[in-house]
């Protein structure tokens, strides 16, 4: 429910603080639009991010992409300035809906950012639709969000869970697997993982003869990789992330199926996690919207950039919350800074194209990119960009009815 105490006391603060910059700007003569902006003061970014936890270093590098794009901005964006407050979700869904809440009613902010996991990025839609408040999603790909939980005042920068598993299907029906088993966390971004490489290999001739799948955020694999090793399918397909990732992909070696039995994934399972896998990682393909070698100015610029503001190189996260700081620095650009025109607002941010460091995108109806879904094979510290698996590659939107 919206607090209407807050509103009603916000409204006429905005009011009184339009009335002022009219009076100023005329006395002036200075644009009413620049004064408008000036007079609405910071705009308020709340990040609701996994600080700790298995997907703690996706969480900072968010927040890392975002601060940069703002400060390569001089600070602001549609020319208000930018105040952060942060919250940390430890990717704990049950916890969502309070913690998004902190942020919306107890911080005030304009606009929330955020997050990883899908579970706790369910739970922020739905406070984000009943109390229409902007959300910018910069990575966890939860379908239904921009299926039937679509709306106008959210929006995503990263790809849904079905995509890169859509285009991994693609490519392993056309290396000529037939039967294949998948593994993954039991929640919605390994069932929607799993779900998307079905129907691009079903599509292709393949057949998934099981799924395996442990809790989240479990990391006890021996049993299962037991089971992998009694089946002998002619592939394995996964979906997990961070801390997880690294100890899966070691597993899997250490368990001498790297040999036998080639693994592919959701490129989350090699992306910022080279450093910590090393040989175990060499020679796997993955599939995701980011990678290495790209040729393209943008990509150089943000990885120089990077690199430079936080001695390390940028992943797919950090590529996810830049492009989300991009996303709404658009939209706040055509509203001159006036977060009230929400119309105009989620217009702009819907028709945007992003020069993103992944290559140009724009979003759906559904508000999900539109975007190629590359290939890339792990070689040393880097998943090399080998070829593109799915161009253009929308999400179905099943269910979004906006
Ligand atoms: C998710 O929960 O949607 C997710 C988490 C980590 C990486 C990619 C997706």
């Amino acid at each position: 429910m919206p607090d209407n105490r807050f509103h009603t006391e916000e409204m006429n603060m905005r009011k009184t603080r339009l009335l002022t910059a009219l009076a100023v700007a005329a006395a002036l003569a200075v644009p009413a639009t620049d004064a408008l902006a000036q007079a609405a003061g910071k705009l308020k970014v709340g990040f609701m991010l996994p600080y700790t936890g298995t997907f703690a270093a996706l969480g900072t590098a968010i927040e890392n992409g975002f601060r940069l794009y703002v400060n390569e901005q001089g600070g602001k964006l549609g020319g208000r300035e930018i105040e952060f407050v942060k919250v940390d979700d430890e990717s704990e869904p049950s916890k969502g809906a309070d913690n998004v809440n902190k942020l919306i009613k107890r911080d005030n902010v304009d606009v929330v950012v955020g997050t990883v996991h899908s579970g706790v990025a369910m739970a922020m839609a739905k406070v984000a639709k009943e109390t229409g408040t902007l959300l910018v999603i910069p990575n966890a790909g939860a379908v239904a969000i921009t299926g039937p939980m679509c709306a106008q005042n959210i929006f995503r920068t990263s790809f849904s869970n079905w995509q890169p598993g859509y285009a991994m299907g693609v490519v392993a029906a056309e290396r000529g697997h037939k039967k294949v088993m998948t593994i993954t966390w039991k929640y919605a971004a390994g069932d929607e993982s799993v779900g998307g490489f079905k129907e691009g290999f079903e599509k292709g001739g393949g057949q998934v003869i099981k799924d395996l799948t442990l809790p989240f955020p479990n990391v006890e694999f021996q049993a299962l990789l037991t089971e992998i090793a009694a089946a002998k399918p002619d592939a394995v397909y996964t979906f997990f992330a961070g801390g997880g990732a690294v100890k899966f992909v070691k597993d899997y070696a250490a368990a001498g199926l790297n040999k036998t039995i080639p693994l592919y994934g959701a490129g989350f399972l090699t992306d910022g996690t080279l450093e910590a896998q090393g040989d175990a990682a060499q020679g796997l393909l993955t599939t995701l919207h980011y990678g290495d070698g790209l040729t393209l100015a943008k990509d150089k610029a943000f990885r120089a950039a990077y690199s430079a503001a936080y001695k390390m190189q940028p992943d797919v996260y950090a590529v996810g919350g830049y492009d989300a700081a991009q996303l709404l620095g658009i939209g706040l650009t055509a509203v001159k800074g006036d977060m009230a025109k929400k119309a105009d607002l989620y217009k702009a941010m819907a028709a945007a194209k992003i020069d993103s460091p992944r290559g140009a995108f724009t979003l759906g109806k559904n508000h999900d990119p539109v975007q190629d879904i590359y290939l890339r094979k792990v070689e040393g510290k880097e998943n090399k960009v080998v070829g593109i698996a799915v161009k253009a590659l929308a999400d179905p939107g099943r269910g979004c009815t906006m």
